[in-house]
């Protein structure tokens, strides 16, 4: 089996999807390559991830990635989804194919571009503490 269980019933069946019309923080990010787009909708109350919403324009990994990582930064500190790393969310998954790992660096990348634009909005530069936003390339 190429897809492991937990990534098929997360494409099948993906959590959080949606949007936050009042969010905090929203990140878009997209592969140039294959032409996916990843947008997530972060509500931070007191440095706490309260609710997370996606909406993904893309392959069956991309919305399990997306789907997974929303999971995974639901309910938890700013600090933890700064630590959210791909390989985190392919291991939540039981793993993915090699050409899908960009499909979770998208993943990845989206939550932070969405706590950027939180702390943009906050008036604080948001690159000391979450980086540069990369757009990940097709491997
Ligand atoms: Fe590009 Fe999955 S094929 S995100």
């Amino acid at each position: 089996m190429l897809y492991s269980e937990k990534v098929l019933d997360h494409f099948s069946n993906p959590r959080n999807v949606g949007e936050i019309e009042d969010a905090d923080g929203v990140g878009e990010i997209g592969n140039a390559k294959c032409g996916d787009i990843m947008k997530m909708y972060l509500k931070i109350d007191e440095n706490t991830i309260t609710d997370v919403k996606f909406k993904t324009f893309g392959c069956g990994a991309a919305v399990a990635t997306s789907s997974m990582a929303t999971e995974l930064i639901k309910g938890k500190s700013i600090d933890d989804a700064l630590k959210l790393t791909n390989q985190a969310v392919v291991e939540a998954l039981d793993g993915l194919p090699a050409v899908k790992i960009h499909c979770s660096v998208l993943a990845e990348q989206a939550v932070r571009a969405a706590l950027s634009d939180y702390y943009t909005k906050q008036g604080i530069d948001p690159v000391p503490i979450v980086g540069e936003i990369k757009v990940p390339e097709e491997e």
